[in-house]
């Protein structure tokens, strides 16, 4: 059952999308019952799954309908997880590949205790700390990273203050020239991302940006800037971030005669910052020329380009210690015109710097999980951290901190069908218990060679079937081929003796040639 969900899910996700559906979007409607099905979000185009083929666990709940106004359709269910410290969603990746993950968690009343404040709970890709979730903040909240394997999940974890619950998981596969600060060891976490200039949309995300960024629509209220514009739909984009025309079309840019354009915020978390700043001038009669400084770091002369996209980032992170963190464009004395902006990203730098899971092992053991349907609290990584270790696995560190999984017991696990082969790559397995279950079948004959011979394996009422003292069945088999082979051989010989005897007594005891024709015939 648990098996047929999962190809339904890749069925489903896999399914040609409404249209204009970007090709590989996963939209996860978190509480959807799955007999609801899945839907076409009108406003985007975008295709929603329920959630069941991707979690174990949680129950799923609606918003208040006093506050069902105003949202949309995704939000209006949620899933929470009242038990269980980890609970994760497993979202099916290419390892190598680069992806935006989004996770909307909108409180809504949906436990009627009309209660969200101190309410908080943490977000983690694979085994790293994300993002808290505090639902008085935006409910947004955005990772890009580069897939370590086929699986990569997405967990809420309880840190004691309150229940955690989800609106929507999403899924967007970037191109891998995208966002060159996103590495395999380097994953990234939106801090904000915003469009200047736009008297439009409070949000812009997808279709108007192929990758369903979210941009929001900063007040530009702000005295010092003011809003710039063009009717020109010909915008020349470019390939590191592909910042949608829709979004470069506005700008703000100094007012009066200021020469300085300014962003600050405040942050005492000790994260580490990175910013990306995205630019088309409007005009090319004048020169527009500034100097871009991180913090204090050195300048960055830049001058945007006419109706083309162009970008200025960080080439480091930036830690303040006082918290205070500002970027400052300055005209150069060479520019006529005041510092443009059209807009900006802000990231904080999710390190890898927790051990993981040897990515084979997890490929192996999550497929035998889904083999069997088990749920347990089977989520997220098997190893690490050790209070989320999976049910019956133990683990073992390796000096480059990378875990090995060296046990298994699934003993009494209500198991069904034969013995998986995936056992077999658990190249580590020391251990592996399968008694107390119907499984039949026969032995993969690579098990029992794991580990030079040395994997201690229960199944069936039998102690170890590996233990040389108490046959495999493979070798039983060989032994009762070898015994039905010999036997026959064995006669033919003795038959054969006797007949050389028979002849050499003078062909007399023709008794015995009968008693033995018979024997074998028998
Ligand atoms: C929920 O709480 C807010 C204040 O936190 C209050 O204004 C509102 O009336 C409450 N709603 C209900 C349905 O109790
Ligand atoms: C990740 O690897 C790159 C080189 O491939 C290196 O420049 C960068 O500092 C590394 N990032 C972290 C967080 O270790
Ligand atoms: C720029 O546009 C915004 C949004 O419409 C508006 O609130 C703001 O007053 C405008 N700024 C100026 C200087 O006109
Ligand atoms: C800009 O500077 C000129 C000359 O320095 C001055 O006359 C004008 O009032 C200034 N404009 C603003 C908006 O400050
Ligand atoms: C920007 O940040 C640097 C370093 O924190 C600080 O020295 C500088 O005064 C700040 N500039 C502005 C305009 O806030
Ligand atoms: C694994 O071992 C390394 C040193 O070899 C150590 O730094 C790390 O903390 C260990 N990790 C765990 C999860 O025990
Ligand atoms: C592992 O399990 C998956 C899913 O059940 C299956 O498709 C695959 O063939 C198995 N691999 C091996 C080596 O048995
Ligand atoms: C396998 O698990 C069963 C049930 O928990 C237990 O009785 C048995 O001793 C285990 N076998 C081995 C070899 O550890
Ligand atoms: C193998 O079986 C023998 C006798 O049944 C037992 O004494 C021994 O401990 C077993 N060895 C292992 C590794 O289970």
């Amino acid at each position: 059952m648990a098996l047929l969900l999962f190809f339904a899910a890749f069925l489903l996700a896999a399914v040609p999308p409404a249209a204009g559906q970007r090709k590989g979007f996963l939209s996860i409607d978190c509480g959807l019952e799955a007999d609801s099905g899945a839907y076409t979000d009108i406003d985007r185009g975008i295709f929603y799954v329920p959630d069941g083929p991707y979690v174990d666990a949680g129950e799923n709940h609606e918003v208040a309908a006093d506050l069902k106004e105003g949202h949309i359709r995704p939000d209006l269910t949620i899933r929470s997880f009242p038990s269980g410290m980890r609970n994760c969603y497993t979202l099916p990746t290419d390892a190598g590949s680069k992806y935006l993950v989004r996770v909307v968690a909108v409180y809504g009343n949906y436990d009627g205790k009309n209660n969200s404040v101190g309410l908080q709970f943490n977000l983690h890709i694979g085994t790293n700390y994300w993002d808290t979730v505090q639902p008085g903040r935006r409910p947004v909240y955005e990772a890009l990273f580069v897939a370590w394997g086929s699986w990569a999940p997405v967990c809420l974890v309880n840190t004691g203050q309150g229940t955690p619950f989800a609106s929507s998981v999403e899924l967007r596969p970037l191109g891998s020239e995208l966002y060159p600060a996103v590495m395999a060891n380097q994953s990234i976490r939106l801090y904000t991302r915003h469009n200047l200039g736009s008297t439009t949309a409070h949000v812009t995300r997808y279709p108007n940006d192929p990758f369903d960024r979210y941009w929001w629509h900063q007040d530009t209220n702000n005295p010092m800037w003011e809003n710039l514009t063009t009717t020109s739909i010909n915008i020349k984009l470019e390939s590191s971030f592909e910042v949608p025309a829709a979004i470069l079309k506005d700008a703000v840019q100094v007012a009066g005669n200021g020469t300085i354009l300014n962003i600050k915020w405040q942050d005492n978390t000790g994260r580490q910052f990175a910013v990306f700043l995205h630019f088309a001038d409007f005009q090319d009669s004048q020169v527009r020329e500034f100097n871009v400084y991180f913090n204090s770091g050195p300048p960055n002369k830049y001058r945007p380009h006419y109706l083309a996209a162009g970008f200025v980032y960080t080439t480091r992170w930036y830690r303040a210690i006082d918290g205070e963190f500002n970027v400052t464009l300055a005209a150069t004395a060479e520019s006529v015109l005041p510092p443009m902006l059209n807009a900006y990203e802000i990231y904080t730098l999710i390190v890898h710097d927790t051990p993981t899971t040897f990515q084979q092992d997890v490929d192996a053991i999550w497929a035998i999980k889904v083999e069997y349907g088990i749920k347990k609290n089977w989520m997220g990584d098997p190893c690490f951290p050790s209070q989320f270790k999976w049910d019956g696995v133990e683990c073992r560190n390796t000096t480059d901190n990378i875990l090995r999984v060296i046990s298994i017991d699934l003993s009494n696990s209500n198991l069904h069908g034969v013995i998986s082969s995936n056992f077999t790559l658990l190249t580590a397995l020391e251990y592996l218990n399968l008694s107390g279950n119907q499984l039949n079948g026969p032995i993969p004959d690579s098990l029992c060679k794991l580990n030079e011979g040395s994997l201690v394996f229960s199944y069936g009422s039998n102690g170890d079937v590996c233990n040389k003292t108490n046959l495999p069945r493979s070798k039983k088999r060989a032994a009762t081929l070898a015994i039905s082979i010999a036997a026959p051989v064995l006669v033919v010989v003795s038959l054969f003796i006797t007949y050389l005897i028979w002849r050499a007594k003078g062909r007399s005891n023709s008794a015995l040639v009968t008693l033995l024709v018979f024997r074998y015939t028998r």
